[in-house]
């Protein structure tokens, strides 16, 4: 039996599927391999070949999985010669060299077709979420390194209700910090109504454009 893994990253944007990417090439020393389904000329002989092709140890990227086929495999790239069973049969071909693994990525895993998915292919599924207390509290630590946890948990405590029902991702809450890097922890704990204030403007600009 041969081994090989596929996994599957789905959720929200701005969760961490791309950068755990990177931070995992980067641990276990593997090559980065980003396949561009999207691209207009990309064939089932082409995308086979290139999978036959990574090398050893590398992980094999397929970002936005849904923008390509659709759940009954429609396709959605109009002029793209790939087709639903050549993607199928390449993700098939990976982990035939030593070390390779392949991972899709997603904002909409409800929108795939489940043969894409389905155990044998993406056999580990990851689900990405809004930020919790404790990742919340991990961040404040991680730019905040002399805090103590009594700090920590306050600052989650002020941010939770300054959220009320809302959630936040780690992206957001990585630009707060990155924004307040020169100031004290007392400061940014005190300044957390700028990262609800931030997400209701991004949320208004998103309707406009809607
Ligand atoms: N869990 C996390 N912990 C720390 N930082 C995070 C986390 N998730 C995201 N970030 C930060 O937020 C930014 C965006 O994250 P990333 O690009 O990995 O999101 P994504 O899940 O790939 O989003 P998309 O679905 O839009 O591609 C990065 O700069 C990253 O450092
Ligand atoms: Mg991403």
């Amino acid at each position: 039996i041969p081994y090989k893994r596929g996994y599957l990253f789905y959720g929200v944007p701005g969760t961490g599927k791309t950068s755990l990417i990177q931070a995992l090439a980067a641990h276990f020393e593997h090559n980065l391999c980003y396949v561009h389904l999207t691209h207009p000329r990309l064939t089932d002989e082409s995308l086979r070949a290139a999978v036959n092709q990574a090398p050893k140890k590398s992980i094999l990227v397929l970002e936005d999985v849904d923008a390509v086929f659709g759940k009954d495999r429609e396709k959605f790239i109009k002029d793209s010669p790939l087709t639903f069973s050549g993607l199928l049969n390449a993700l098939d071909g990976v982990g035939k060299a030593d070390g390779q693994v392949f991972i899709l990525t997603t904002n909409h895993r409800e929108r795939l077709n489940p043969a894409l998915i389905r155990n044998g292919r993406a056999d580990v599924h990851i689900e990405f979420a809004h930020a919790s207390d404790e990742q919340i509290a991990l961040m404040f630590a991680r730019f905040y390194p002399f805090s103590t946890p009594a700090m920590r948990q306050s600052f989650v405590g002020n941010l939770r209700s300054a959220l009320a029902s809302r959630v936040v991702t780690p992206a957001a809450l990585q630009h707060f910090f990155i924004m307040h890097r020169r100031s004290t922890a007392s400061k940014a704990m005190e300044s957390v109504q700028g990262i609800v204030t931030e997400l209701d403007l991004r949320a208004d600009e998103q309707r406009m454009l809607e």
